[in-house]
Order: structure tokens, then C-alpha cells, then sequence
């Protein structure tokens, strides 16, 4: 179905036909549109960004590219076309058809799904609320504002949900969303990473390799869920979110290219000569890799799970890509074997059903699809003639959550002594040194074409533009 924006709240679900339902929407727009102005990207109101919009939801040509105030942005509720005779693809349900309304007995695990997932959407902007004031060029500015502007967007796709199918409870949740603030002392946002304040330009990229990608497989394996209207969300928000992806990756790329020309320019990779010359050094850069990564795993939650064995066995969340990559779909007698801390300094295998290992599983594919980016980044590294490797850390190292939450280990996933955590530290993630310093990297540019000297200018520019053009015109 077409998606018709001659209304209030664009829409391909066939609002009008539910008056109850439209009316509740149209009074919770307001609310998020307050939240955007005190909450979005700050100071650019009025300024004209070249923004892409959803025209429809296929995944060829679903978009259209033009300049649009961000308070004008159309924000509303798009899923991806139904499968007709779409069946359940997993857990005690396998081949039975798809649900259309949430059973009521799986109700409240769905509607916390939801919120956690909606609540990382706003969270992400707030986050950013400030980058824009030093974005490294105007095309970098043009990208923030697009992924702003597309969380804006998932966060109405899961209010839309909670609305249509959680009655009374679904529209105080979708106040809820916009009263949780990232960092927020009172009502900080449900998730860890999600109030880890992001204010440069180096942590954005990160963010966007490290922890849409996160986004990403939670919306792969709720894209396989059971409840339609739920699946098809998902599915449409991929779309949109492979945009941020690629922005993390090729932001780091960029800033590794520009750190290789500087280091053949000076004919050194000394640390300090890098730094005098403005550029990110790659210990520096490895660092902060470090730190988003192992913040990012923690969302998926621990190894072994009785929540994820239920989510699975009713058919509520699937593992990504669960049709194509899996034979057994069932999964009552297959297991997982896991390496945990015996709690003695040591190591112990661990045997568990595999139904209970499914945040590993999701964890183990979200690895694979980080180690991507890292192979081409140090293809580039290799290329200029350097032996430095970047690397992700053990799955062991920094977590929260989990078998090895506060395990002290080391980047290769060694465990040792807490005193040696401490000393290792300052080589294994961001010190107030570096941080300073890439603080200090952080000047606006915004001439167009112009670039920051920290970071290389992208291949090319948005929908066959050039590198010139002026991608957001600032008033
Ligand atoms: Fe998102
Ligand atoms: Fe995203």
C-alpha cells in the first residue's frame, strides 16, 4: 500500500479508518513534536537540510531527496508490504499462520520488547542532541540529520504499535518514551549505551558502527516475529537503518584514510607528530572501538536466558535471518556450549539449551557483521604499508552484562587481577587525555565542500550530488 501524506500523520495503514486510533496519534504528535525542539538537534530549526523521505516502502526507490526544515519533517507510520499466507517461522507455533493482534497471554513480553526497542530511538537523538554545533562538513551534517530524523521516525513506529494494540497501556507507554531523557539522572533511558553521552564526531561514528548495528539485529530477529504488524516494522526500519550503518562505517574509514595520508606525509607513526597534525591516531582510534564495542554487546543481554528461551519458544523473537540460516527452527533439543568464569580466576564449559542461548546466538552474528568493517579498514591500513592491525576485543572484555559482567580481562579476553584491569586501562580505552584531545579536533565546518583535516571527504556525495554541494544551508 502507497503511502498517503495528504494527512495529518503520513501513513501506509489506513488510519482514517480508525478514527479512535487516529485521533490518540494525532494527540501524542504534538508531544513528540515539543520533545524534538527541546530534545533534537539543537540550533537548526530553520536551517534547510537535503533529507530523504519515504515515498514508499519496497525496497527499490523508496525514496525521495530534497530540502526540508527538520520540524517540517513528515514523520509517520510505514510497514513493509504484507507476505500473504505468512506463517510462523519458529518456536512451539512453527507453521501456524501469523497473529494480526497480540495474544493476550504473550502481551506484556511484547509490549516490553516494544518499549525497550522504542525507547533506543529518541534516546540516540538526544544523544546527539549537540554534534551538529561541530560537524566536520556539511555532508557529515546532513547525514547526522537524517539518522535524527529517521529515529524521530522508528520511534513513531513502535508508538504506533503500542497505540494500535496495547489499548490504555500502550499510550501511557508512548508518554513514557518521551518523559525517559538519555543521561537523565531521575528517568534515564532503559538501556546502558543509550545514556552514554555522545559529543564528538569520532564517538558518533563509532555509535553508528557499533550500536545501530546492535539496532539492527534486534530489528532482523523481531523482523521474524510471529506478531505481522510487528514483523513488517521492523522490516521497513532496516531499510532506513542501513543508512546509519554505512555512516559509521565509511565515517571511520574516512578518519583512517585521513590518518594514513598524514602518517605517509610525515613519513612517521608517532603519536604525538599525529597529534600535532590534528589528525586521529590509530591507538587512539583502536580505543575507542574498544569502548563502543563492549558497550554494545551488553545490550544483548546475557549469555544464558530464560527471557530469550520464551521469546523464542512463542514465537515472539526469532533469530536474524531465521528462514535462510537455519535448518532447525524448533530448537527444544539442540544446545549451546559455552565458555564461562568458574569464579576462581579460571575458566569452566558450560552445556545449555539452545533455546536458552539466543542472545548468544544473536550476539555471535552481530560479531560477525562488526569484524566487516574492521577488514576493510585495515585493508586500507595494509595498503598504505603499516603492520598496525585494528581489532574488535574479546566478547570477554568490559562487560555489564552477562557470565563476565565486572570478570577483569583483557582486550584478548584473558582474565587477570583487578589491579592489573586498572593499569591496563589507559592502553585499552579513552583517557581524558584523548578525549581532550579529540574535543579540541572538533571545529565546525561548514563551507561547502570543505572538510575538517581530521577526516578524509567521503567517495561521493548524497543521492549523485557532488561533495560541493550544499547539503544543509544554515540560515
Ligand atoms: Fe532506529
Ligand atoms: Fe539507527
Amino acid at each position: 500500500m502507497s503511502i498517503d501524506y495528504s494527512q495529518k500523520i503520513p501513513n501506509n495503514v489506513n488510519l482514517s479508518n480508525d478514527r479512535t486510533l487516529q485521533r490518540a496519534l494525532e494527540h501524542w504528535q504534538p508531544h513528540f513534536l515539543d520533545w524534538w525542539r527541546e530534545m533534537g538537534p539543537h540550533d537548526f530549526a530553520s536551517a534547510d537540510v537535503y533529507l530523504r523521505t519515504a515515498t514508499g516502502v519496497d525496497a527499490q526507490g523508496w525514496a525521495s531527496y530534497g530540502a526540508v526544515k527538520m520540524p517540517d519533517y513528515r514523520w509517520g507510520i510505514f510497514l513493509a508490504d504484507s507476505i500473504p499466507d505468512r506463517r510462523i517461522g519458529f518456536g512451539d507455533s512453527y507453521g501456524e499462520p501469523v497473529w494480526q493482534q497480540v495474544p493476550g497471554e504473550f502481551r506484556s513480553q511484547f509490549r516490553r520488547l516494544i518499549v525497550t526497542q522504542g525507547d533506543t530511538e529518541p534516546a540516540s537523538v538526544e544523544q546527539q542532541h549537540l554534534l551538529g554545533h561541530t560537524c566536520p562538513s556539511l555532508y557529515d551534517l546532513r547525514n547526522l540529520f537524517q539518522v535524527n530524523v529517521e529515529e524521530g521516525r522508528h520511534l513513531w513506529a513502535m508508538v504506533y504499535l503500542l497505540h494500535a494494540h496495547f489499548g490504555r497501556d500502550g499510550r501511557e507507554e508512548a508518554e513514557e518514551l518521551l518523559a525517559r531523557h538519555s543521561g537523565d539522572a531521575d528517568k534515564p533511558r532503559i538501556l546502558g549505551t543509550f545514556n552514554e553521552p555522545i559529543s564528538d564526531w569520532l564517538s558518533f561514528f563509532c555509535f553508528t558502527y557499533f550500536t545501530d548495528r546492535d539496532g539492527k539485529f534486534q530489528l532482523k530477529s523481531l523482523a521474524e516475529s510471529s506478531f505481522d504488524p510487528l514483523a513488517r516494522t521492523c522490516r521497513f526500519m532496516l531499510t532506513e537503518e542501513a543508512h546509519h550503518m554505512f555512516v559509521g562505517e565509511t565515517g571511520i574509514g574516512r578518519v583512517v584514510r585521513r590518518t594514513l595520508e598524514v602518517m605517509k606525509e610525515l613519513g612517521t607513526d608517532d603519536v604525538q607528530a599525529l597529534r600535532r597534525h590534528g589528525v586521529v591516531d590509530l591507538p587512539l582510534l583502536q580505543r575507542y572501538l574498544n569502548f563502543w564495542f563492549s558497550s554494545s554487546l551488553d545490550l544483548f543481554g546475557s549469555e544464558v536466558s530464560s527471557n530469550a528461551a520464551s521469546s523464542f519458544a512463542n514465537g515472539i523473537k526469532g533469530r536474524p535471518d531465521e528462514t535462510t540460516q537455519y535448518q532447525d527452527h524448533i530448537c527444544t533439543d539442540a544446545t549451546y556450549e559455552l565458555e564461562i568464569p568458574d569464579g576462581k580466576g579460571g575458566l569452566q564449559k558450560e552445556t545449555v539449551g539452545l533455546r536458552n542461548a539466543m542472545n548468544e546466538v544473536l550476539r555471535e552474528a552481530y560479531v560477525r557483521d562488526c569484524e566487516i568493517g574492521l577488514k576493510r579498514w585495515n585493508m586500507q591500513i595494509q595498503k598504505a604499508g603499516y603492520d598496525f592491525r585494528l581489532k574488535l576485543p574479546s566478547t570477554r572484555f568490559r562487560r555489564s552484562i552477562g557470565a563476565w559482567a565486572n570478570v577483569p580481562t583483557d582486550p584478548e579476553g584473558r582474565i587477570i587481577t583487578r589491579g592489573e584491569y586498572e593499569r591496563g586501562l589507559p592502553e585499552w580505552l579513552p583517557t581524558p587525555a584523548d578525549r581532550a584531545y579529540v574535543t579540541s579536533l572538533m571545529q565546525r565546518v561548514t563551507a561547502p565542500g570543505k572538510m575538517a583535516g581530521w577526516v578524509a571527504p567521503p567517495d561521493r556525495g548524497i543521492n549523485n550530488l557532488g561533495l560541493d554541494y550544499e547539503y544543509v544551508r544554515l540560515s
